[in-house]
Formats: structure tokens, sequence, C-alpha cells
């Protein structure tokens, strides 16, 4: 192969990675894809975000007091601005209502310093996925909107079941899902 199609490949190649929060990595963790669902089996609670292809990004039970600079988001035209409405899917699983909270506080947690990601942001605690997905430039999801987006899914769908709320001028869904993440 000529260097100047290795060149092309190795650009085709890392061009999807992102480290989507600015914390340490702790480890690169496979995942598994069927149809639209991603799973990591045994999933060890705390934070993960996209990476790449094949991996997410793990970041531990990331503690609060742990500040960091948010990475640049597009900015967006005034009709493309997030807004605080609810369009909420519930999608049928259940899980306990202790395992649904303590996964939205520790995404909530997180989110307090650290808003800003692409791809998809979760907090898995007992194989319950506190998450969000990004379908755009990029997000920032403030503790505040998590806590709306929280309501919106509780209203309709109840504490114990899964479900998330949709922002479609905004490219984004928030909510918990049980046993993985569709995004
Ligand atoms: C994704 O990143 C992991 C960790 O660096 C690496 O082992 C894996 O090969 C990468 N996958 C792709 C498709 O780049
Ligand atoms: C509500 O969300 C769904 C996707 O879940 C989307 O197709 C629909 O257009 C949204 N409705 C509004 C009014 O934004």
């Amino acid at each position: 192969m000529q260097l100047k199609s290795l060149v092309a490949l190795a650009v085709a190649v890392t061009a999807p990675v992102v480290a989507a929060v600015h914390l340490p990595i702790v480890a690169y963790v496979p995942f598994i894809k069927e149809g639209g669902l991603t799973t990591i089996p045994g999933a060890a609670d705390g934070v993960y975000t996209s990476y790449n292809a094949t991996h997410f990004a793990y970041y531990g039970k990331v503690a609060k007091a742990v500040n960091t600079d948010a990475p640049a988001v597009e900015e967006r035209a005034a009709a493309e601005k997030r807004q605080n409405t609810c369009n909420v899917s519930c999608n049928g699983q259940y899980g306990t209502s202790n395992d649904i909270l303590v996964a939205q506080r520790g995404l909530r947690y997180l989110l307090e310093n650290n808003p800003s990601f692409r791809g998809s942001i979760s907090f898995v605690y007992n194989n319950v996925w506190a998450f969000g997905c990004d379908y755009g430039n990029g997000q920032v999801e403030s503790p505040s909107q998590w806590d709306f987006d929280v309501a919106c899914v509780n209203w309709q769908c109840g504490s114990q079941q899964g479900g998330w709320n949709s922002h479609k001028s905004w490219k984004s869904t928030y909510g918990r899902q049980i046993g993985g993440l569709r995004c």
C-alpha cells in the first residue's frame, strides 16, 4: 500500500474518536451492539461516554468535587435552542425506583461540573442507565435541565419504568433505560 493511502486510512480510522468528558479515563470498555441496543455485560457502576466504534470510555464513579474545563460545543441558531418541553417515550422496561434514583443522581453529579458531551453520556447503577444521547453537534445539559427531563419521564412513565424526553430541535434525548442504551 502506498504511504498516501495509509495516511488516508489512519485519518478515517481515528476521526470518530472523541474524549467526550474532560476527566481521566479509567478504562476503555468494549460494548456489544445488537439492533439499536448497546450493552456492556456486567457493566461496572459509574460514568461512560461514547468513545469509538467499539469502545466506551469509562471514568469510574466520578466525584462531584472534580472540576474541569468543559469542551466546546458548537453554537446553534436561536430556533434550534433547547426548549424545556416534555415529549416523553416510555419504553416498557421496569427497574426498581431506588436503582433508577441512584443512576439519575450519579448523572446529575457529573453534569454539575461536566455538562458538555458528544455522542452519549451515561451513569450506570445496577444495570440502570441514566443517559443523554446527542444526535447533533454536541450537547450541554445543566443539572436543572436534567431535573426537568427526569420530571417529564416520571410524570409520564412513573418512577419505575424506563423512558426518555426528546428534544427534537436540540437533537437529543435524556432519560433512563434498563440493561443498555439506545442512542
Ligand atoms: C477503540 O479504542 C480502543 C481503546 O483505545 C481500541 O482498543 C480499539 O481498537 C478502538 N476501536 C476502533 C474501531 O478504533
Ligand atoms: C417528539 O419526539 C419524537 C421522537 O421521539 C419526534 O419524532 C417528534 O417529532 C417529537 N415531537 C415534537 C413535537 O417535537
